[in-house]
């Protein structure tokens, strides 16, 4: 039944502009974040998570990278040895919130990117960016494994945000829901994985790692590419603990004993740090960390599961 007060409580939806280098990407975001928490609050639960609403640094971070460095189909363009080149590559972008790394990614050339983020507002907002920025392969509507969060009908994102002319990349984007938690769920087998600004409580670090290891399960033993943005100095306790993970798969818990983590390697390709600004002209450092993750193919797992039960 839907929420007694939802028809009540009207949360605007307005755009903005984050510059991301030298290009400019339209995101579409609650116009108040307090807004967001009297949602929350009206539908009794105060303590629910407004974080998705806002653009974060490493967004801003990730954004820029991808379209100046990785050669871009937006206007970007640039050094096509970047580490972070998304052309031709399926992307998912874990925590998206309101999806500018995932509309950077496909602006700079990505074949399918899938917005993910627990909340449906925020995959709403999302898809919104995506064809505000001139996406023709945009998602018109969230599909109906999203759910209409407590009754609120989301419908279809609003085709009045379209650009007169469309962005020259063809990407395929589409959202879904996948909360960190709930690794098996997870959709598997992309080339790529964004994650900025995620790490913000102690519990999702090794849940990221986990989660992240999977999602590479299903390459038949291809290395993948996985992105971090994050700055250091936010939650240096939860930052520190990400790299332990990297560089010590078996220390993640969630793994830890399990035949999928026996073999696993994480090689760390690029590391480097940037400033950037975000909406409200506030300047951070972000690290910018690059990993190819390879989990061997499950036969090879199996293979090496039995030779060991074998010799037991
Ligand atoms: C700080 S915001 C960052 C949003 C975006 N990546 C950015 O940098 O602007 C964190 C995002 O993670 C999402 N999130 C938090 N916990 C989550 C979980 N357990 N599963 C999936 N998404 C989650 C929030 O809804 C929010 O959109």
């Amino acid at each position: 039944m839907p929420h007694p007060l939802s028809a009540h409580l009207p949360m605007a939806i307005g755009t903005a502009v984050a510059r991301c280098g030298e290009t400019d990407v339209t995101v579409v975001m609650p116009t108040s974040e307090s807004d967001v928490v009297d949602v929350y609050s009206a539908m009794g639960r105060p303590d629910e998570d407004p974080h998705w609403a806002d653009v974060w640094h490493g967004d801003v971070a990730l954004a820029t990278a991808m379209l100046e460095g990785g050669g871009g189909g937006g206007g970007g363009g640039g050094d096509a040895g970047s580490t972070i080149d998304v052309r031709g590559r399926s992307v998912i972008n874990l925590g998206a919130g309101l999806g500018l790394a995932g509309v950077a990614a496909a602006l700079a050339g990505a074949s399918r990117v899938l917005m993910t983020d627990r909340e449906p507002r925020a995959l709403w907002c999302s898809l919104a960016a995506a064809r505000a920025n001139g996406l023709r392969g945009a998602a018109e509507t969230l599909p109906a494994s999203c759910g209409a969060p407590d009754g609120v009908a989301l419908g279809p994102t609003p085709k009045a945000l379209e650009p007169a002319s469309p962005a020259a990349s063809r990407c395929v984007v589409d959202a879904e829901i996948v909360d960190w938690f709930e690794p098996e769920l997870a959709p598997t087998g992309f080339d790529v994985v964004l994650a900025s600004d995620v790490l913000y409580t102690a519990d999702a670090v090794d849940a990221i790692a986990t989660l992240v290891l999977r999602l590479f399960s299903s390459r038949g033993g291809r290395a993948g590419r996985f992105v971090l943005a994050d700055p250091p100095g936010r939650f240096p306790e939860n930052h520190a603990r990400f790299v332990r993970c990297m560089e010590d798969p078996g220390s993640i818990p969630g793994y830890a004993g399990e035949a999928l983590i026996t073999g696993a390697s994480i090689e760390r390709v690029d590391e480097r740090i940037v400033e950037c600004v975000n909406l409200v002209g506030e300047t951070m450092a972000v690290k910018l960390s690059t990993y190819d993750i390879t989990v061997p193919s499950r036969r090879a797992r199996d293979g090496s599961a039995s030779i060991l039960s074998s010799r037991a």
